[in-house]
């Protein structure tokens, strides 16, 4: 099964982000856990009432878990899909928090504030080419933050040569099944897959935060072929972007 002609292969303002959270429980391992490995690991770098960036706020999962245990943190959430700064604002009202997070619907590169004393990118950079495309984004985050902020990073990565690459992703599939996907419902996964993930390497991924102005970039996170990384922005000024 492929994805339908012309159609993005990960849609977030149509069906795939209506449903989006549902699959993520499913075919990430730790999801829930993951933001709660953010917040300890953050929760040791920042001040009492921190501003903390979530780049790609999705479904607001990220923002509800910070704010509810964090209710000094000011947090802002960007994300260029409207429906998902829709459901983010719904969840935050649901869990008593509505008014806990500025929403922006855009880019990085639209935000109007600097100066963040920590930021977020959990499952978003795998979506975009290597093609400058990372790049902006890990620079733009960086030109957000104040010098020596941390910055946690969370996607899929992998050597797509390696032979390691393929029994990860044989036992990732896998994953899926046992985690109640059906046979349908895992060959329209894996076409997406296929088409919209941009694979990078560890290596490729320390690289990039390198170029961005990260540094002291370690990975405190793996299962399967997902990967967590934390690092702080450099004190020193930013280069300039030659990307977008
Ligand atoms: C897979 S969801 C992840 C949401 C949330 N961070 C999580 O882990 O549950 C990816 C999100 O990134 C957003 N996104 C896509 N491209 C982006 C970009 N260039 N900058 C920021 N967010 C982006 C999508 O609209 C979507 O809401």
């Amino acid at each position: 099964m492929n994805t339908p002609e012309g159609a993005e292969p990960f849609d977030f303002d149509g069906d795939y982000g209506g449903d989006y959270e549902y699959i993520a429980r499913t075919v990430i391992p730790g999801y829930r856990s993951s933001f709660r490995q953010a917040l300890a690991l953050l929760a040791g770098r920042v001040g009492p009432s921190p501003r903390v960036l979530v780049v790609g706020a999705g479904t607001g999962i990220e923002l509800v878990t910070f704010k509810t245990a964090e209710p000094g943190w000011r947090l802002t959430g960007v994300d260029p899909s409207r429906q998902m700064i829709e459901i983010a604002r719904r969840r935050m009202r649901e869990a008593g928090v509505g008014d806990g997070a500025r929403l922006v619907h855009g880019h990085v590169s639209d935000l109007d504030e600097d100066g963040f004393a920590a930021a977020t990118c959990f499952n978003v950079m795998h979506f975009l080419p290597d093609d400058g495309a990372k790049q902006s984004l890990l620079h733009d985050i960086a030109r957000r933050l104040a010098p020596g902020a941390p910055f946690l990073l969370f996607e899929l990565h992998g050597d797509r040569s390696s032979p390691r690459f393929d029994e990860l992703f044989a036992a990732w599939s896998r994953y899926w099944k046992i985690h109640g996907m059906g046979e349908a419902e895992r060959a329209a996964f894996r076409a997406r897959i296929d088409e919209g993930i941009h694979w990078a390497s560890e290596a490729r991924i320390l690289q990039l935060l390198a170029e961005a102005g990260f540094e002291d970039a370690w990975r405190y996170y793996r299962a399967l072929l997902y990967g967590g990384w934390i690092s702080r922005r450099a004190l020193q000024p930013l280069r300039s972007s030659s990307g977008k």
